[in-house]
């Protein structure tokens, strides 16, 4: 039994009806759309959904916030930091909306689904015009037709049981070789620190003959690296198929042909199956690189935390991964300073990084979160917190520069992304174990797959020289 959380045929048409209505205003003269987007690839991935919406509706991409005539702030709402970020972009944006009255400007994504975040913006933000729940983006035309032909400011929230998934809403993909497939939306876990259930809802998996019909387009498109998201893509499948889960999707995809990688994330270790990682280690299309977030090596705060894990069972995963692939990258995600974290469990945490000997960890520092468990918990210090971080991250340097030294003489297949951040001189791309990799070379090889040879590496990066292209 398919669940009902699919949006209509009728639906959907009636958004390209409100499409039309916009594009048909909008005729005559050019008009930009600006998009800013904070957060996870999920939000990414939705700001290339809004992007092709508003192409649809006769705007054009600008990279340049002052010549846009639709400004859209995509929020992400997972630390405290984030949604100040997305605040002060908003403020920023007040004068050009004086300068330029017949300016829109919407506020969607994770912070818009927080009432005391939604109450903050109708007041102090007088000149935003719409917010749009997580779960409404597939109602993008009509909230903005709404906007357009009222003139009036618009509220449109998750009410928490929208039909939301739409097979309809076009796409503009910000890059041509590296795609985005949301595979399934919301979060069922409810760690106890972690805002996400609240903003995204509960788990609604994509049915896979759309998913796989997406990806066989971009295979044929020449995408090279494909990266499925869900929140906890471990359990896709859940409420929608009683016999066809994670892994199953994956040696599905892995039978469509072309010369693409395929990537994933996030993969909860409470449901990281043998069947799982038997399928990537037998199929090369899948990347042997998985992240795994471990967030504390303590089995006490693991338990706070509501993971549902034990570090015997995390380090018997990564034991049978590294089993079956010898040279899998594995990296993690750490929250450091949880309440009550004393420093013997940190400690615990510092040995798990030891333990395993993560290629990468991104750590974080504990946020508390508005209506979250956690929060209510009485909080640690930030100097103890702050201090427990950098420890943190010097451990983990000495391993990852260590890691890094052992590729120095190999020679590696990089996907080519871009010109280098850091040194403009520079072309740099990423193994399939996600490191990056930078290099002399023409511009003319970004989006292609090279063979690099690896001449130097420091913590953070490989330097190497191109031997050949693929
Ligand atoms: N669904 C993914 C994670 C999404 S959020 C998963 O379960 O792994 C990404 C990371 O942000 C989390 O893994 C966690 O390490 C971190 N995070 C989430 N909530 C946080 C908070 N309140 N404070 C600090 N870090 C947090
Ligand atoms: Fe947040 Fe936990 Fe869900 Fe990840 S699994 S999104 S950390 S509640
Ligand atoms: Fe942030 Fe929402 Fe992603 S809270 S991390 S943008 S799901």
């Amino acid at each position: 039994m398919l669940k009902d959380y699919f949006i209509t045929d009728s639906d959907a048409e009636n958004q390209r009806l409100f499409s039309e209505k916009v594009r048909t205003m909008n005729s005559g003269e050019k008009k930009y759309i600006f998009i800013q987007t904070f957060g996870c690839q999920q939000n990414e991935a939705d700001s290339e959904r809004i992007c092709g919406m508003a192409l649809a509706m006769g705007y054009d991409k600008t990279e340049n916030e002052k010549s846009a005539d639709l400004i859209i702030v995509n929020t992400c709402a997972v630390r405290e930091h984030a949604e100040l970020r997305a605040l002060s972009i908003t403020g920023q944006f007040k004068h050009l909306k004086a300068a330029k009255p017949g300016l829109i400007i919407g506020i969607c994504g994770c912070m818009v689904s927080q009432n005391h975040r939604v109450d903050d913006i109708k007041n102090k933000y007088p000149y935003v015009d719409f917010l749009m729940g997580t779960s409404l983006l597939w109602k993008f035309p009509e909230i903005l037709w709404k906007t357009l032909s009222t003139g009036k400011r618009g509220f449109y929230l998750d009410s928490g049981n929208e039909k939301n998934i739409s097979e309809d809403m076009p796409v503009r993909r910000d890059s041509s070789f590296k795609a985005w497939v949301t595979i399934m939306y919301g979060c069922d876990n409810f760690c106890t620190y972690c805002i996400v259930p609240y903003v995204r809802g509960r788990e609604r998996s994509r049915k896979k003959e759309c998913i796989i019909e997406e990806v066989k387009g971009l295979a044929a498109e020449g995408y090279k690296e494909i990266t499925l998201l869900g929140q906890n893509v471990n359990s896709y499948g859940k409420a929608l198929y009683t016999d066809y889960d994670f892994a199953d999707l994956l040696s599905d995809i892995c039978k469509i042909e072309g010369d693409f990688k395929i990537r994933f994330m996030t993969s909860h270790p409470k449901d990281a199956t043998k069947k799982l990682i038997d399928v990537i280690s037998s199929e090369p299309k899948i990347a042997k690189a998985f992240h795994l977030p471990l967030q504390s090596g303590s089995d006490r705060i693991l338990k706070a935390m509501n993971r549902h894990y034990d570090m015997e069972h995390y380090l018997e995963l990564v034991h049978y991964m590294r089993g079956k692939m010898p040279d899998i990258a594995i990296t993690t995600d750490i929250i450091v300073g949880f309440p009550s974290e004393t420093e013997e469990d940190f400690e615990q945490t510092l040995k798990a990084l030891e333990k395993v000997r993560f290629d990468n960890i991104f750590s974080f520092i504990y946020s508390p979160r508005n209506g979250t468990a956690a929060a209510k918990m009485e909080q640690l210090p930030y100097e103890v917190k702050t201090k427990r971080f950098e420890r943190m991250l010097e451990l983990q340097n000495s391993i990852s520069n260590g890691k890094n030294q052992s590729y120095v003489g190999s020679v590696q297949k990089v996907l080519v992304e871009g010109v280098s951040k850091t040194n403009p001189e520079k072309l740099t791309g990423r193994n399939e174990k996600n490191r990056l990799v930078h290099f002399d070379g023409d511009e003319s090889l970004i989006g292609k797959f090279v063979n690099i040879k690896i001449t130097k590496a420091d913590t953070y990066s490989l330097l190497g020289e191109l031997v050949g292209k693929e």
